[in-house]
């Protein structure tokens, strides 16, 4: 089969095309699904650089990709909740046990995988996984949001925060967002009530007692405690949160690692199917430009996800 391949750590130049990749063989809980399309995510870009090499040692040559949306070829021992055919989207990244998504075929643990928003096609729907279940993870299970809360979302363009935005306005939360001059008027489309430009704007001198802070650019980290309210919560992506200054600011501070479990994919198709939750694409590459996909992904700030389409 074909796939987007690396035979070592390195940047975009170690990507390769393999027209010879073998099927992935399917484990008991996994299904193979045949893969129409699949989405970009920064964690691709650091597997691929080695960036986790110590956490997670790959065996080369190694399929890259993580997010998928396609239609399941075959199931594994104990799988009971999804059958051939099914159209389906979920998480294969070898970091949490898949054989990569960037490829024809892949499989992926059952418990990472759900059926696909009916509503949306493939693409569509391979934009959707890591981003918004790490958006509902952060939102809904870490900071319970409820109507009238102050959130702060950092890096409201994003992947995630173009979901989390829309999904603290579901919630009936004041949402502010952080973005870059040029992503103003995209925050407010996707329904923050305030928009701080990060580029001109320090966010410790408008933002003061939120209920939250949704952190989704590490930059932006360190200063973000201070802007919590004593018995707030702050939710990190970007890394490890520093419990001291926890404790000194009197918040709840989580380091977030995303299951990009099959509940939260439900949730995430249920919100999708009834045209509460919007995803949003920035551009869609094709399996042969999946090079040029990593170089846009990593130097052109796109809005949203950037989309790989394989069938
Ligand atoms: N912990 C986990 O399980 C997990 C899961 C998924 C993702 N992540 C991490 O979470 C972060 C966000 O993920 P993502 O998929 O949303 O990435 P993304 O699509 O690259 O979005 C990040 C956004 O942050 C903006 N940004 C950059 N610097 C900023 C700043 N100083 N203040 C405010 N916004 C800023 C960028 O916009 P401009 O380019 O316009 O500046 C970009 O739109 C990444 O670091 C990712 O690695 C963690």
């Amino acid at each position: 089969m074909k796939a987007i391949i690396i035979n070592n750590y390195g940047g975009t130049e170690v990507i390769e095309t393999s027209n010879d990749s073998q099927k992935p063989a399917v484990k008991a809980g996994q299904v193979l699904v045949e893969v129409h399309a699949a989405s970009l995510n920064r964690i691709d870009s650091a597997i691929r650089a080695g960036y986790l090499h110590q956490m997670m040692p790959l065996s080369f040559p190694s399929v890259l990709g993580g997010d998928f949306a396609g239609i399941v070829a075959e199931v594994g021992e104990g799988v009971i909740n999804v059958k051939t055919g099914d159209e389906v989207y979920g998480y294969a990244g070898a970091f949490l046990g898949g054989s990569g998504s960037l490829a024809e075929y892949t499989s992926a643990s059952v418990d990472k995988v759900s059926k696909k928003p009916r509503s949306i096609d493939m693409a569509a729907a391979a934009s959707l996984p890591l981003a918004g279940a790490s958006a509902i993870q952060a939102i809904e299970e870490h900071i319970k949001l409820r109507k009238g809360q102050k959130i702060l979302i950092h890096g409201g363009s994003g992947g995630i925060g173009s979901l989390a935005i829309q999904l603290a306005k579901l919630h009936e939360a004041y949402v502010a967002a952080s973005v870059s001059t040029s992503n103003i008027k995209l925050a407010k489309q996707l329904g923050a009530d305030e928009v701080i430009d990060y580029k001109t704007n320090d966010f410790t001198s408008i933002i003061k007692g939120y209920d939250a802070v949704l952190v989704g650019a590490a930059e932006e980290l360190n200063n973000s405690y201070k802007v919590v309210k004593k018995g707030g919560i702050l939710v990190s992506m970007v890394g490890n949160v520093d419990e001291n200054l926890a404790k000194e600011y009197g918040i709840t501070a989580i380091t977030q690692m995303t299951q990009t479990s099959t509940s939260q994919l439900k949730r995430l198709s249920e919100l999708v199917e009834s045209g509460k939750l919007k995803p949003l694409i920035d551009k869609t590459f094709t399996l042969n430009n999946a090079r040029e996909a990593f170089e846009y992904f990593e130097q052109k700030h796109p809005r949203g996800k950037v989309v790989i389409k394989i069938k």
